[in-house]
């Protein structure tokens, strides 16, 4: 068995100036080398191929994991998930949050928390996901650009570790519930609810590109141009029984570019100064690379980027700078396994490969052109010569996991086939689309595989129903 060789296109000498690591994530793939067998730095940490050529997460064989669970099939390597997030608190240190968004379930609550990170929740059903693995309403972020007044009052009886107090209304309702609190011993007050202000700075980021605003177009949180955080921050501290602490903000997500984060806190800090703040979290939004030439900053380097902006900015050194990384925790961690229905080639036009799921257990194609890669883990270290698109078994056209993909050429029906880096915003972004049922989900390490999410069946489609 050889373990993969993961070192990826290096991102050395480009991250702190700022140049992309590569191009558009639809159109970075390298001609001269889109042949190449899948690039080991797309799989996860513990990754091997066998004398056979198969490949092994975890010490497990993917294809039989594959023919014993079924397919679809979310697996994480639980290797990768620990070292990610013990990356994160070893950067950012103790009030490093997960963004639970990205992946959530009992078992990657439970593996957070084991590893050190808070939890980011944004919504009242992703708190109570954290509360039933356990974990303690301290440990927890409340998020979120309309909260309730019922998930309000449930973080503040339970006391989580921050709210995120996002827009006026927000905080009238959060008036309300900080009231309704029962007093604690003796008819003593509860203990103050502890706040964090989101502020849009003006600096939007998504993938590889950064902008900056005059004018925040976005329903997030209150305008630091206009104004707006300041009158927040008056406002919160206002409120009996509600600490501000600190200053929130989120520029966007996979980004490549290191100096969106730094034009952030160059932003932020005159606020945080102005305010007397003890805490800035700058969000997630750290991009993971997906495809062949890519390559992307890891935590660390992240880290130390926003730690010398905080620092360049004039940051006191007792402030709390945090972060709350979701995709660069998961992506890689995972891979979706299908199984080949059909090939279709269309001489001169295209093969079309069909698998068992599509767009309901991997939605990000679709929304946002995400682009992907494609392999069989048979044949983990074959070249792929042979152009193909990949497209799931939904009544759409547009149901398309691999626009451009790259497979060996003996392909068959019948095959498994895997698309790497899928750890994020798949299993969460799920739907049952067409009732097809959502996949399991497997956690790999030490030679065994657990599941962690079973496979949905027909009797949980109809539960709810009449
Ligand atoms: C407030 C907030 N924090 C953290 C995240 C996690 O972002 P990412 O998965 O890009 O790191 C998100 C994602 O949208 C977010 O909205």
């Amino acid at each position: 068995m050889s373990q993969l060789r993961r070192s990826g296109p290096s991102t050395a000498g480009r991250v702190a100036a700022g140049v992309p690591p590569s191009g558009d994530p639809a159109s970075s793939r390298d001609p001269a080398s889109s042949a190449a067998p899948i690039a080991p730095h797309l799989l996860p940490l513990t990754a091997a191929v066998g004398a056979d050529g198969r490949l092994l997460v975890g010490g497990v064989d993917i294809c039989r994991l594959a023919d014993e669970q079924g397919t679809p099939l979310f697996v994480y390597d639980e290797e990768h998930l620990r070292a990610r997030c013990r990356e994160a608190v070893a950067a950012f240190g103790p009030g490093v949050a997960y963004g639970a968004k990205a992946f959530l379930c009992k078992s990657m609550a439970r593996l957070a928390r084991e590893e050190g990170m808070l939890l980011d929740v944004a919504t009242g059903e992703e708190l109570s996901i954290a509360l039933a693995a356990g974990a303690s309403p301290s440990s927890l972020v409340l998020h979120g650009n309309n909260k309730s007044a019922e998930e309000l009052d449930t973080a503040c009886s339970l006391g989580v570790h921050r709210v995120v107090v996002d827009s006026s209304d927000e905080l009238d309702r959060l008036v309300g519930a900080l009231a309704a609190r029962r007093t604690g011993p003796g008819g003593s007050a509860p203990a103050p609810q502890q706040a964090l202000v989101r502020v849009t700075p003006g600096v939007e980021a998504h993938t590889h590109e950064f902008v900056t605003t005059g004018r925040e177009d976005s329903k997030f949180g209150f305008s630091l141009a206009s104004g707006a955080a300041d009158a927040a921050v008056e406002a919160i501290a206002a409120v009996d029984g509600l600490e501000l602490v600190g200053a929130h903000a989120h520029i966007g997500s996979q980004i490549f570019r290191l100096d969106a984060f730094v034009q952030e806190i160059a932003l932020l800090v005159p606020f945080v100064k102005r305010h007397g703040l003890s805490e800035l979290c700058i969000g997630g939004g750290l991009g993971v690379a997906y495809l062949n030439g890519e390559a992307a900053p890891s935590i660390r380097e992240w880290a130390s980027v926003v730690h010398a902006a905080c620092a360049s900015a004039g940051l006191a050194q007792q402030v709390r700078v945090t972060a709350e990384p979701g995709r660069a925790i998961v992506a890689t961690a995972g891979i979706t396994c299908y199984r080949v229905g059909t090939i279709k080639h269309l001489p001169g036009i295209r093969t079309y490969v069909a698998v068992d799921g599509g767009m309901s257990d991997n939605p990000r194609p679709v929304l946002y052109g995400s682009g992907y890669e494609a392999f069989l883990p048979r044949a983990a270290s074959s070249p792929r010569p042979l152009p193909a698109r990949v497209v799931g078994k939904h009544c759409e056209s547009g149901d398309v996991l691999v626009e451009s993909a790259r497979l060996p050429a003996d392909l068959a029906v019948g095959d498994v086939l895997a698309t790497p880096v899928t750890g994020a915003y798949g299993f969460s972004m799920a739907s049952n689309y067409n009732r097809l049922r959502r996949p399991a989900v497997v956690f790999v390490g030490d030679g065994k595989a657990r599941v962690v999410v079973r496979r949905e069946r027909v009797d949980d489609l109809l539960r709810l129903e009449d």
